[in-house]
């Protein structure tokens, strides 16, 4: 992916293959004005370490917009709920299931329930201050995903 982002995108970007979850070695110390992380917080074990990163390398004010599939979602059709079948909301952590797709993510690689107060928490804990939520229309009664922009206090 990361061969691919380079060779498509525009120069004077650069990618770098890290765990973001760890302190971060190979920052330069310069603030960013802004993180973005779409889709990727389910992936990461540890919420609280890629959070600590993010305030880390933001200036104060500096915005963090981040995409999650929603904790409520209980799945359909296409897409598998936020947690493990037969599991429910109530019961958090990593999971992974032989009922999923062969080749598909999360056979491969898991996910992570987190409640939203998990997930709430965890933002005001690290210092990013909630300022917008979005959970675009789905088509079953609860969203499949939830969007935010928070600010580093
Ligand atoms: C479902 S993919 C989302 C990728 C991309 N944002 C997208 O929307 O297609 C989750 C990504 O999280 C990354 N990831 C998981 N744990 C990580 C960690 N500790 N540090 C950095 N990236 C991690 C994986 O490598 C994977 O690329």
């Amino acid at each position: 992916m990361l061969g691919k982002a380079r060779a498509a995108g525009p120069a004077g970007i650069t990618y770098l293959c890290v765990d973001v979850t760890r302190a971060p070695t190979w920052w330069d110390g310069r603030p960013f004005d802004g993180c973005t992380c779409e889709l990727a917080l389910m992936d990461i074990d540890d919420l609280a370490g890629a959070l600590a990163t993010v305030a880390a390398v933001l200036r104060p004010g500096g915005w963090f917009v981040a995409s999650v599939m929603h904790p409520c979602f209980p799945g359909n059709g296409r897409g598998q709920s936020s947690w493990p079948p037969g599991g429910g909301y109530e019961r958090e952590g990593w999971w992974t299931s032989p009922g999923h797709n062969p080749e598909g993510v999360r056979i491969r690689v898991g996910a992570t329930h987190r409640k939203l107060s998990t997930i709430l928490n965890a933002l005001h804990d690290a210092g990013l201050e909630a300022e917008r939520f979005a959970e675009p229309p789905a088509p079953v009664p609860v969203p499949t995903y939830l969007l935010w922009r928070c600010r580093r206090r």
